[in-house]
């Protein structure tokens, strides 16, 4: 028989209110099509699903329903690391669960923090500063045009085609704008134009690969462990310029139906390999575990030099329509087959042993 699961997610319809909420407030946050169609893939694989919302509430329920495991993908209410506040309480409790830890989701939620991290390691990423204050000097070296977003947020929350700013008046108005409406620190980095691209990843790596720098052509590059999804491009040509050739709120919600992209991306097979160590890397540096989606852009003025936006350790799961979804769709994993691989890895990893 297989194990018994708590599915664990923050249901759009089950978020709090609050005067003054964003209209795009909790965007990132699933729905029941979601949880449903991880609870049917479990049981297709043959274990017992069961949903709790991730909330306090889980000090109760979890010690009554004892699963064996919990599939995470809680993002969170609260907080500067809220996508880590669920893992937290399962450690407390002592309850196993998929996908990266305390420390990688808190560390991740906060881009600027991922940057450093990358930054360090020397991978690319594009050159950055944060602003508290709409006022603070700019740095010298960041050179318009630049691109404006929240330090902590996903789904595009907070990114439009306004999120590109060709002077100081612009990106001044944008800090002014952003400040006031997320509560959070603001990123402002180099504006990438080109082409975008992400990649998603399932499994865990067998040796590190921290150290081991694209440019020391002596180091061997290792993946080991870590199974890539073909790259996604989104098909900038087929949406309007009001957005800015980037990947939108707009289009991750309002427009999600329609989604335009290239899975695999057409791409040259040596760069396929240079963004899946890229992501290996990023998913090594941060620590992540079991299932990851790296966002890239290519630099069209510097040859197409790809540049880490972020690690996504929580992808979005909407069956049918999320990068990793179509991603793996296009090799022809099924969903019920995608989920059941984050499972059986993180199941893996943690000496369960998957259904028999
Ligand atoms: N420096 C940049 N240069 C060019 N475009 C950018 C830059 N930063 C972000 N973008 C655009 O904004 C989009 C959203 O940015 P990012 O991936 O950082 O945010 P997100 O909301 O966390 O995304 P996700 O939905 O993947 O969680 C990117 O997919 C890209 O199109
Ligand atoms: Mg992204």
């Amino acid at each position: 028989m297989g194990l018994k699961v708590a599915v664990l997610a923050n249901l759009k319809r089950n978020a709090p209110h609050y005067a003054g909420m964003p209209a795009d407030a909790w965007a990132d946050l699933d729905s029941d099509i979601t949880v449903n169609a991880i609870i049917a893939a479990l049981e297709a694989g043959g274990h017992r699903a069961t949903f709790l919302e991730g909330n306090l509430s889980l000090v109760e329920t979890l010690p009554c329903l004892k699963p064996d495991i919990c599939f995470n993908i809680c993002e969170g209410h609260w907080g500067d690391s809220r996508e880590a506040h669920v893992p937290a309480i399962l450690e407390m409790l002592r309850i196993p669960y998929t996908g990266s830890g305390v420390l990688t989701l808190a560390l991740t939620l906060d881009k600027p923090m991922t940057k450093r991290v990358l930054h360090f390691h020397g991978l690319p990423t594009p050159a950055f500063q944060v602003f508290e204050r709409a006022d603070e000097p700019l740095d010298p070296d960041l050179l318009f045009p630049l691109f404006v977003k929240p330090s902590r947020e996903g789904t595009g929350i907070g990114v439009s085609g306004t999120s590109i700013v060709k002077d100081e008046s612009e990106l001044r108005d944008r800090l002014v704008e952003q400040l006031a409406r997320y509560h959070q620190p603001i990123l402002v980095e180099r504006f990438v134009r080109g082409r975008e691209v992400t990649v998603g990843c399932i499994g865990n790596l067998v040796a590190p690969v921290a150290w081991r720098l694209p440019e020391d052509e002596e180091a061997p590059r290792v993946t080991r462990g870590l199974r890539f999804l073909p790259p996604l491009e989104v098909d900038f040509h087929a949406y309007p310029e009001s957005e800015g050739g980037v990947y939108t709120n707009r289009m991750k919600t309002e427009w999600a139906d329609a989604f335009h992209y290239l899975c695999p991306a057409p791409l040259d097979p040596d760069l396929v390999e240079e963004l899946n160590w890229l992501t290996a890397a990023a998913f090594r540096v941060t620590g992540s575990a079991d299932v990851a989606r790296v966002d890239f852009r290519f630099d069209a003025d510097d040859g197409d030099k790809p540049y880490i936006l972020e690690i996504n350790p929580l992808p979005g799961l909407y069956p049918g329509l999320s990068d990793l979804v179509l991603e793996a769709a296009a090799i022809g994993i099924p969903y019920d087959d995608l989920i059941n691989a984050i499972f059986d890895t993180a199941c893996a990893r943690r000496g369960l042993r998957p259904a028999g």
